[in-house]
């Protein structure tokens, strides 16, 4: 399998627990594209997942608070597993992307997608 090719975000010390930041980062796919990302850190484990949620396609996820270990849509109450993205009641999910920490520094790889909306 191809190595992912991870982006540096921002630092660990720009999170803070429980409140998410969203950032734009280049697709580690070579495809030019680019990806919001929406990061969250919760318990000092840092998740990325996709900024654009799949019901209304608003890029709103990193202002969702935390419960549970999931993220809450702040449009309409929609709720995505940190871990996986999934939807503990529902079909859609969000993308979830590696992370990595290095010396303080929060690196991605993430993968733009092509939607069929
Ligand atoms: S847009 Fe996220 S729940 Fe409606």
């Amino acid at each position: 399998m191809k190595e992912e090719k991870f982006f540096k975000v921002c630092k660990l010390s720009d999170l803070r627990e429980m409140e998410g930041k969203r950032f734009i980062v280049p697709s580690s796919d070579d495809s030019n594209d680019e990806v919001e990302i929406a990061l969250f850190k919760v318990d000092n484990v840092v998740y990325a997942l996709s900024n654009i949620c799949p019901h209304q396609h608003s890029a709103l996820i990193y202002d969702g608070f935390i419960e549970n270990n999931c993220v809450v849509c702040p449009a309409h109450g929609w709720m995505f597993e940190l871990k996986t993205g999934r939807q503990p009641a529902g079909a859609k999910g969000l993308d979830v992307y590696p992370v990595k920490i290095e010396n303080d520094e929060v690196y991605v790889a993430a993968y733009s997608k092509k939607y069929n909306w």
